[in-house]
């Protein structure tokens, strides 16, 4: 499934389309810095965009895609952009309102991948409160993300955050398979399992995450919440690998899971991490220092960005929710259930 000769490998998805590897994240970068941050992208040679309505920055993200394209700089053939289902999506009906409402965000006609972004949806009570909801009818989902395939507002179609049951529930009973799975994955978090499963499935996985997210720590911050993630690339092992290879230990972390066949996507909005990031595809590591990094999976309790409900933002009373941008918008107080949650993008 994966075509590694150059330093431009990619992921073949069952449609035929080619996704390159290693693609840039976005989660956690504000309007400001993604502008920025997409033209020095761009002109380092990234083709593959990962964001989601959730994280508010579509419009930039599409303003500087349009200004390449306008530009004649770049074709819209040349890219690949994806985005996601918020979890407020998961009725029927909602469905490609939202993937049109990214549309419209990214000023594109159609996306290259749209994900379902978590198996679970989040409703509102009889208070108006937002909970969440783990009822969600994946099939009745799946068949309007099916009919976004046939109308050509995407051009694939996955899931992401969804359990290995989840995943074979639904490739039983669907018309277009799943394409992609976007899941975390790091040397902490290995997922072996689940990536056998999708595999084996024609199924492309895509690491959320792959670094660990180490600015999680911050982020957490930023909503006035204490929780420190444990930071992956001082592991001895990685920077031991690290000065054998004389790479850096993010660029080691990257290449172990992309050197397995599943896809990145680092956010960087720093030009020299975004450089380094890329530059994982040409240098190879033995199988004995695969075997090494491989050793490190903590199985579950290696996992870092866990999914939650987010229904804590979405009832968040002082104004628009603001999922992924906590330096614009400062939580003033935090509660008991918001220091013991996990969280995801
Ligand atoms: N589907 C989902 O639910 C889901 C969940 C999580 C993430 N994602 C996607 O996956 C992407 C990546 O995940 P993530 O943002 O959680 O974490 P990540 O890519 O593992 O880590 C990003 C963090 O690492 C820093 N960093 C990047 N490159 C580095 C390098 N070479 N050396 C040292 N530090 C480096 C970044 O800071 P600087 O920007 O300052 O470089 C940022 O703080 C997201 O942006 C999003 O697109 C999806």
């Amino acid at each position: 499934m994966m075509s590694s000769s150059s330093n431009r490998a990619t992921l073949e998805l069952s449609n035929g389309v080619k996704m390159p590897a290693v693609g840039l994240g976005t989660w956690q970068a504000t309007s400001g810095d993604m502008t920025t941050a997409m033209h020095e992208a761009l002109s380092l040679g990234y083709r593959h965009f990962d964001t989601a309505i959730l994280y508010e920055n579509e419009r930039p993200i599409g303003g500087v895609l349009n200004y390449w394209m306008e530009q004649g700089r770049i074709r819209r053939d040349e890219l690949f952009v994806t985005t996601k289902l918020p979890p407020t999506g998961m009725y029927p009906g909602k469905v490609e309102p939202y993937l049109r409402k990214s549309l419209e965000n990214l000023m594109l006609d159609y996306v290259d991948m749209y994900l379902v972004h978590c198996p679970n949806g989040i409703k509102r009570d009889e208070e108006n409160t937002a909970v969440e909801d783990t009822q969600v009818d994946h099939v009745a989902i799946w068949k309007e993300m099916e009919a976004l395939v046939d109308c050509g507002l995407t051009k694939a179609i996955g899931i992401s955050n969804f359990s290995l049951e989840q995943i074979a529930s639904l490739v039983k009973n669907c018309r277009i398979r799943p394409m992609n799975l976007q899941t975390e994955l790091h040397v902490y978090f290995q997922q072996k399992e689940l990536v056998e499963f999708c595999h084996g499935h024609g199924i492309t996985v895509v690491a959320c995450s792959p670094l660990g997210s180490p600015g999680l720590t911050a982020f957490y911050s930023g909503y006035g919440v204490v929780k420190n993630v444990p930071n992956l690339l001082e592991l001895p092992l990685l920077t031991e690998m690290a000065k054998r290879y004389d790479r850096t230990a993010a660029q080691i972390m990257l290449r172990h899971t992309v050197q397995k066949g599943v896809g990145v996507i680092p956010k960087s909005t720093s030009p020299k991490r975004m450089k380094e990031n890329l530059e994982v595809l040409d240098f190879e590591l033995t199988t004995e220092d695969m075997e090494k990094l491989s050793a490190l999976d903590m199985g579950t309790s290696g996992q870092i960005t866990k999914w939650e409900s987010w229904t804590w933002v979405e009832n968040d009373p002082s104004g628009t929710p603001s999922h992924h941008a906590p330096q614009e918008k400062k939580r003033t107080s935090t509660n008991k259930s918001e220091e013991t949650s996990s969280t995801s993008s």
